[in-house]
């Protein structure tokens, strides 16, 4: 019997419920979302189950981490079947603000790194990691979390996090969650909803890639450069694909690294007709 979700639709409303929680000693653990949701997102629903005695999501399409020209007016949302989502895997509160709730008149402070965000996603999303910054901190803010929960899906989002967390000084611990994929690989995504059914199959490529290189590594390979070269490659063949990047980077300071002589991360992002999807693994331990 899954129990009541509570809906709290205001900044005001929240920061208040959240005061309330800690007053009385409950920690709070926290999963902030777009919608649209999926088992990727309800994976880490179930690590911050464990990790508070409250399960606070929220869903909210934050328009400032869109570009100019992105799908922001696009991106899928279905709030009434997250609620019943949220509501089997035991969520007790969902946070769901307005835009004007958060971004009030007159906003004029954001939140952004100085290096980070320059490179990988970044390259071809520019205002992309300042959004997710600010948005961020101001949840943070808002729900003031014991823990939050994020994906590694989103790689590059998972480093930010956590050196804005560090540099802050937030008390919050930030955990990682596994990618959770389709039975052929796919990293599930809400983007996944826009693909036709011939570049649904062309997608597959971006783990298939990941593996491939994560072989030449264990088969000695360790030119950075000829891992990229043959992933490129291999995408290519795949009707409808579109090379972003590929990148092998430290798993911390995501700068390139050309020889795998030491812990190294693939990162890729591909346009497959014109959805962009990404994908990213450790090569080695
Ligand atoms: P969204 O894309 O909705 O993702 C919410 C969380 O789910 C993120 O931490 C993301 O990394 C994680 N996630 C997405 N797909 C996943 C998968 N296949 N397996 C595991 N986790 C997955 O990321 C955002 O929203 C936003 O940028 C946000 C952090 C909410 C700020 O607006």
């Amino acid at each position: 019997m899954p129990h009541e979700l509570e809906i709290i639709k205001s900044t005001a409303a929240m920061q208040a419920r959240a005061r309330e929680l800690r007053a009385a000693g409950k920690t709070i653990a926290f999963v902030p979302t777009m919608g649209y949701l999926h088992a990727g997102h309800l994976s880490l629903m179930e690590i911050a189950r464990e990790r508070g005695d409250i399960l606070v999501a929220s869903i909210f399409v934050n328009p400032t981490q869109f570009g100019p020209g992105e799908d922001l007016d696009a991106y899928p949302r279905d709030m009434a079947r997250d609620m019943a989502l949220l509501a089997e895997v035991n969520a007790d509160i969902v946070f769901t603000p307005e835009p004007d709730d958060i971004y009030i008149p007159g906003f004029e402070t954001y939140v952004a790194l100085e290096n980070l965000p320059n490179r990988l996603c970044g390259l071809s999303r520019p205002v992309h990691f300042r959004g997710v910054a600010t948005v961020v901190t101001k949840l943070f803010l808002i729900v003031q979390p014991h823990t939050a929960v994020f994906g590694l899906k989103d790689y590059q989002q998972y480093v930010i996090i956590k050196r804005l967390v560090k540099d802050l000084g937030f008390d919050i611990r930030i955990l990682g969650g596994p990618t959770v994929r389709e039975p052929d690989g796919l990293a599930l995504s809400s983007r996944n909803a826009y693909l036709s059914k011939a570049e649904r199959e062309s997608a597959t490529c971006l783990n298939r890639a990941l593996a491939m290189a994560a072989q030449m590594v264990t088969d000695g390979i360790v030119e950075s450069n000829d891992i990229i070269a043959r992933c490129e490659a291999f995408i290519k063949e795949h009707p409808g694909t579109r090379v972003d990047y590929i990148a092998i980077v430290d798993p911390d300071s995501l700068a390139d690294v050309d020889r795998i002589d030491r812990p190294a991360h693939m990162a890729l992002a591909v346009k497959v007709g014109s959805t962009r999807l990404i994908d990213n693994r450790r090569l080695n331990e």
